[in-house]
Formats: C-alpha cells, structure tokens, sequence
C-alpha cells in the first residue's frame, strides 16, 4: 500500500498569532515564514489582512519573501471587501490561497448572524464564488463545524464544491468534539459527499479539552488530507493542534502509511524561534518541545536510559533536532546517573569514591532542585578526595580523571 502524503497547513502567523500578547511584527513573521519553509510546510497561513494594516502589509512581504513553491494562504470572512483586500495581499504569491468561510453550527447561524441554513449556503456559495474571481486556489472553512449537524454540513460542502472551493476545511473551533466523533464526521463526509474526491478535506482543531492533536489525528485516518496546526500549539484559548505532535504521531507509526515533508530534525530550532519572537514561553513538559521531552531525573529512568535509551524514550531526541537526550540530577537521582555526569566532566568515580560522593550530592540535591556541574565540582571538594589518588587515564584524554577514596 502506497503512503498517502499528509499537507501540513501552518497557521501559527494567523490563528497562533491570536493569543492576547502575542503580537509579531513583520520582520518577525517574514522570519518564521523562513523557517516554517525549511522546516517544509506545504501551505503558510500568513495572516488575516483585513484586519489590520499591520497585518496586509506582513502578508503582502512574507508573500515576496517565500519560495516559489510555498503556497501563501490569507483569511477572509465571506464578505465582499474582506476578500478583495485578502486578493489584494496575496499578489505577490506565487501560489496565493483565499480562506473564506462561514459559522455553520446552529450557535452561528441563530446568535451571531441572526439567519437561516438556507442564507448560509448562499453565502458560503457566494463567497467561493468572488473568491475565484482572483485565485484559483480556494479553500472553504465552516466555522463551528465540530458542533455543525453532518448532514447540514455535507450540504454545504457539495454547494462549495460546485462553485469551485479546492479545500475543505472542517474546524473543531471550540475544541468540542471527541476524537471518535469527529473521524466519523470526516468520514461521513468523504462518504456523502458529491465530488468530495476532487478537493483536499482539511482539520482544524482547538484544544479546549486537549484534544486537538487527537481529533486532527482521527480527521486523517478517516480520511481528510490536510492538518491545520501551529508551531508550539499557540492558538485562540487553549490553542490548536501543535505542529510537532502530529508530524511526529504519523513519523512514528509508519503503519499508518502516512507521511509528510516535514524535516523533523528542524522542530526543535523552529519551536525556539517561534517562541523566542512570541514571548510564550513553552511548558516544561509540552510533548516533544517541551525542556522537559527528553529529560529524566529519576534514578530507575536515568540507569535504564543509560543502559539504553530506548527503555524510557519511544522518540530519538535526534529526530527532532536535539542532540542527545539530558540526565538531570535531583534528589530522585541515583549513582548510575551521578558517575555518568561526572564521567561527563572527566572524573572517573571507582564504587567507594562514587559511595562517598553519592551520599554528599543526596545532602545537597534535597536542598535544591536540581545539581549544577559547578555543584558536582564542589560537592566533590568536599568529599575530601586525596589529590594524590586523582591521577589522568592512560587514554590519552588529558581531561579524564580517576578518582579513588582513600
Ligand atoms: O477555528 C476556526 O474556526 C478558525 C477558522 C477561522 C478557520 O480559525
Ligand atoms: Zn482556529
């Protein structure tokens, strides 16, 4: 069975960028839509241009300043003037998007527009349809499609598929949906609707329950072919699906006979760009980024890591650009990871001079949280250890020292 390729539809300069505080100018985003490109994203969501000058003006640069190859994508609401100015923002691109779209759920349709299903569809369809007018590459979302009756939603879906909409894009936007929920509307979909075939069906999670890397992974195994996700996971509330996790979900289970053109091994840099120019910081334990991923601290971990790495990690850090994976010393710690350390720096522990250091590092890492190799370097002065006994190995690393008690 042939690999089914995965597009992986960046939008952390357009719905990442919505987080309260995480404002990036232009010369920010032209460099992260550098990285994104490297990193291999097939498709850039640059920004929302109607919404601000500031933020027309950083599409329309990122537009000159990417590949020929990346297709740059902009927002638009489905009104008239919104698409236009998306039109406008993109004519630089080489290969320019319009996303366009509208609320379907009932919350939508009732509360924020005050209108009916059947207005809904001719809005959608006139949307799609001034869309074209600029570009040829269109894609549809329907806001609220996680809470947004299937049927009603494959409706939709036809009527946009005839005027012309290239992608579909089926947003969980308030994070409501159950991973087994919405695979079956992804399914429901390519099952029910006409001419589904001819476009890309695309996922676009929020995290409100943490479930957005698990519905987006649903979405594709029942069949959609594109992902929306962010960098780090930034996005609107809780944020959306995180871009590290699910090119890495589908890396690691090469059963699932997906791919995508990501180089994973540029994961870890972009994440620190991303954060670096946001100023969000990204949480100790986030899964794959995260300072914590690939870091262990408790002695029964760190022996068998030590051993062999694979007993407590399922990713090679490698893989994500990390060069190794770090032993952290802590009160948790055991000898194992205390002489690797030390072997580290280039002492060479025999058991009694590992025994008398063990006991001191355990006085100091109860105080602290986390031993230093300054500390290591102190804590062996303080074991006391004859100089006399601290003699070079014979293996030509003149930094390598063996150390014995006396
Ligand atoms: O979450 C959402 O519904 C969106 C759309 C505007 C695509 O971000
Ligand atoms: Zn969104």
């Amino acid at each position: 069975m042939e690999n089914k390729k995965i597009q992986i539809f960046d939008t952390t300069l357009r719905d990442g960028e919505q987080v309260p505080g995480c404002k990036l100018n232009t010369k920010e985003k032209i460099i992260i839509s550098k990285k994104l490109e490297d990193l291999g994203v097939d498709i850039i969501e640059a920004g929302f241009p109607t919404s601000s000058p500031g933020d027309y003006k950083s599409v329309q640069e990122i537009c000159k300043s990417v590949s020929k190859t990346t297709i740059v994508c902009a927002l638009s609401r489905a009104v008239e003037k919104d698409i236009e100015i998306a039109a406008q923002a993109l004519q630089y691109a080489n290969r320019p998007r319009i996303h366009t779209g509208i609320g379907t759920s009932n919350y939508h349709i009732l509360y924020k527009f005050n209108s009916t299903p059947h207005k809904i569809i001719e809005r959608a369809i006139h949307a799609v349809k001034y869309a074209k007018k600029f570009v040829e590459d269109v894609e549809f979302y329907a806001e609220d499609a996680g809470r947004t009756e299937n049927e009603f939603l494959a409706k939709i879906c036809e009527n946009v598929i005839k005027y012309g909409a290239t992608v579909i894009n089926i947003p969980d936007t308030t994070g409501y949906c159950l991973p087994k929920e919405y695979g079956e509307k992804i399914r429901f979909l390519k099952e029910n609707v006409k001419g589904i075939h001819k476009i890309i069906l695309s996922t676009h999670c929020h995290n409100d329950l943490g479930l957005a890397t698990a519905n987006s992974l649903s979405g594709i195994i029942n069949g959609a072919q594109q992902v929306e996700c962010t960098i780090n996971g930034i996005g609107e509330r809780a944020g959306n699906t995180s871009l590290e996790e699910i090119v890495m979900i589908i890396k690691q289970n090469s059963h699932l006979n997906l791919f995508t053109k990501i180089n994973t091994k540029l994961i870890s840099s972009t994440s620190y760009l991303v954060s670096k120019c946001t100023g969000m910081n990204v949480q100790a334990n986030k899964a794959i980024v995260g300072i914590n991923a690939f870091s262990h601290s408790s002695g029964i971990h760190q022996d068998g890591v030590l051993k062999k790495r694979e007993t407590y990690e399922s990713i090679n850090p490698e893989d994500v650009g990390i060069n190794k994976s770090s032993i952290i010393l802590t009160a948790r710690s055991g000898r194992s990871a205390l002489s690797y350390r030390y072997k580290k720096l280039g002492y060479f522990l025999n058991k009694n001079s590992l025994d008398l250091v063990y006991s001191i590092f355990l006085e100091y890492a109860d105080r602290k949280k986390e031993i230093t190799d300054i500390e290591l370097k102190i804590i062996l002065k303080k074991a006391n250890i004859n100089n006399n006994f601290l003699h070079k190995t014979n293996n030509n690393t003149t930094n390598n020292r063996r150390i014995n008690v006396v």
